[in-house]
């Protein structure tokens, strides 16, 4: 997702606005740009590249500003070039915009204002909204108004169709910023004599403490003192000032090479968080209160559906299984994009959870929107404190496994995967799940994040490994039952950060084709954690081995592997409510390796994104 900064006050604007950019690196962008108010001159300085880049050519540039709004471009329209960077500026040269989201009737805005004799720079949609700013201010704002500024902005926005988060500065106006939003965050951060503006927290590069969360349909004017904020509908939004809680937010690298790696290392503690005050020993179950719900009311659900996108949606998989076998509830999973398009027939007592690390995801958004238009609970599972989905949603349960800022999801993903064994435990035992057996699952619990420390120190193991197979251009991950959505996220984990081609399946189904794709330059990565199929794992082992395929096993039965696997990483006997937490490790650690020996950018993958706020 794009990231923006802005920023009101009596500092030199400039270093703020480039420190902020740099906190908003990691999600993922291909160009970045700079818009100063400078005693009523607009200053534009805009690269493709990193920020570092725009750093410097700005630092060539005598700009000297208090006022100013700057962008990192993940290119949606139009290709990555210095011309289709942000900011924007109208052809008038009184407006500048930084633009998160996408306007989707932008081709008529372009065609509408192109007759009104604006011009075009770019081939992007954030440029046409600025001209249609300029185009209200001149010819649709009285301008004997004091707030002309933000109600042109208003009126502009009122025929936008699509998302946007924007952040937006006047020749006219040289004491003010207008922001707004609709489906891309956008957060006003409150410093001392300072206000700032950013699509992340951490865009404020740590001058703010306090916080506004702009909702869909609010504009705010912000200067350097005071912010107004108003409804699409032009009603003035009372709103709440929030704390920032910079020990959940801040990230910084900690000694680790890479957030990737770090993230990874975190996940021992980021389970102890997910866990946090959500065991009850004495009833041998998870305390939800998140949930919003009565034991009465959880009674009532007969069907769950899950929804997510990416990584989040392995993990709804993985509750899949989990709920239907301790809580014996039939559980749905949906891709979040597809899901708010299907119409999927939902009985009235269905529960919805949507999961999204970020928070963000217009995809997953949209599903929980669409879920409760018809009227569903729908919960959300999120890292994000304060997020749109986390805000907009009918309860939920925060994460708690701190800022993950690798674009490639680690430490996320497993607790996400613990959250939803609590809530398989905790509807299960309200239904047939016995003392005793909620018990053993309370105790594997306790035990996970033992267990994935052990893990952890195969690190070494596992890089001489993936030094073995870096260069391949084809893998198969395979595993059965709960172990399938590991292979999965084994996949896209391979996939994301190294660009090799990695595809799963469930390992009984690599007979009916993908075995096609056995030979000695494919490897396979075998999940084989559940001993109830650890016979028919071990077949399939044998049917790859038998063409020649190098297999690489991931189990806690290595003997069962022995001349059979080319290489094995041994995972330590555990509970089988855990096992998909614990083998996930390896994955992750897999994929880490192959890329730095491939010298990928673990960190910022080629075309990724952090959190995905557009279609
Ligand atoms: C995971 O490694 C990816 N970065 C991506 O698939 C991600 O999981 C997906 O975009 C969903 O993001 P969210 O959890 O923030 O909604």
């Amino acid at each position: 997702m794009c990231g923006i900064t802005g920023y009101i006050g009596k500092r030199d604007a400039t270093p703020i606005l480039i420190e902020g950019l740099k906190k908003l690196e990691y999600r993922g962008y291909d160009s970045a740009g700079i818009a100063l108010l400078d005693n009523g001159k607009m200053n534009v300085c805009k690269k493709k590249g990193r920020v570092d880049v725009l750093a410097e050519e700005i630092s060539k540039k005598p700009f000297k500003a208090n006022l100013g709004i700057s962008h990192t471009r993940w290119a949606t329209h139009g290709g990555v070039t210095d011309a289709n960077a942000h900011p924007h500026v109208s052809s008038d040269g009184k407006f500048a915009l930084v633009h998160n989201g996408i306007v989707e009737n932008f081709e008529s805005i372009k065609t509408f204002l192109t007759k009104k004799g604006y011009t075009f720079k770019s081939q992007t949609d954030s440029e046409a909204l600025v001209n249609l700013i300029a185009y209200h201010y001149d010819f649709r704002t009285d301008e004997s108004l004091e707030n002309r500024f933000l109600e042109a902005v208003r009126k502009a926005l009122i025929h936008v169709e699509g998302t946007y988060g924007i952040a937006v500065i006047s020749k006219e106006k040289p004491d003010e910023i207008v922001a707004a939003r609709k489906g891309s965050p956008l957060l006003i951060g409150i410093g001392k004599n300072e206000r700032l503006v950013s699509s992340d927290v951490l865009g404020f590069a740590g001058r703010a403490n306090n916080v506004i969360y702009l909702d869909d349909g609010q504009i705010a004017s912000i200067t350097i003192d005071n912010c107004d904020i108003i409804s699409i509908g032009n009603k003035p939004i009372e709103y709440k000032v929030k704390e920032i809680d910079w020990e959940l937010e801040n990230a910084d690298l900690a000694g680790a090479k890479h957030y990737m790696q770090k993230e990874i290392y975190e996940q021992p503690k980021a389970i102890e968080n997910a866990i946090r005050g959500r065991i009850s020993d004495d009833a041998s179950t998870a305390i939800l209160h998140g949930l919003n719900m009565t034991a009465q009311e959880m009674r009532q659900v007969d069907r769950i559906i899950f929804c997510a996108c990416g990584t989040a949606w392995h993990a709804c998989l993985v509750a899949e299984q989990l709920i239907e076998k301790y809580a014996r509830i039939p559980v749905e999973v949906e891709y979040a994009s597809e899901f708010r398009y299907r119409n999927t027939p939902i009985e009235k007592n269905t529960l919805v959870f949507v999961l999204s690390q970020s928070g963000e995801t217009i995809d997953t958004l949209e599903a929980l929107r669409e879920s409760q238009r018809k009227g569903f609970k729908t919960l959300a599972i999120t890292n994000a404190i304060a997020s749109t989905i986390s805000r907009e949603s009918d309860g939920g349960l925060y994460q708690y496994a701190g800022k993950e800022v690798g674009v490639a999801s680690t430490k996320a993903f497993t607790s996400q995967v613990v959250i939803c064994l609590l809530i398989a435990l905790h509807i299960g035992r309200m239904r047939d799940l016995s003392y005793t057996a909620g018990k053993e699952i309370v105790e594997a619990i306790k035990k996970l994040p033992n267990l994935v420390e052990e893990t952890l120190q195969q690190a070494k193991h596992i890089e001489e490994i993936a030094k073995k197979y870096a260069f391949n251009e084809d893998f198969l991950f395979l595993g059965r039952l709960d172990e399938f959505p590991i292979a999965l996220e084994g996949a896209l984990k391979l996939k994301e950060i190294s660009y090799i081609h990695a595809e799963a399946y469930p390992a009984g189904e690599m007979k009916h084709g993908p075995i096609a794709l056995i030979c000695p330059e494919c490897p396979s990565v075998i999940f084989a954690n559940a001993e109830d199929v650890l016979s028919k794992v071990v077949s399939n082992a044998q049917e790859i081995k038998a063409r020649k395929g190098k297999i690489i096993a991931i189990t806690s039965f290595p003997e069962a592997f022995e001349g059979l696997a080319d290489d094995i990483i041994q995972l330590p006997k555990m509970h089988d409510c855990v096992r998909t937490i614990v083998a996930t490790v390896p994955a992750q650690l897999l994929a880490y390796y192959i890329a730095l020996e491939r010298g990928c950018d673990v960190d910022k993958p080629r075309n990724l994104a952090k959190a995905v706020t557009v279609e």
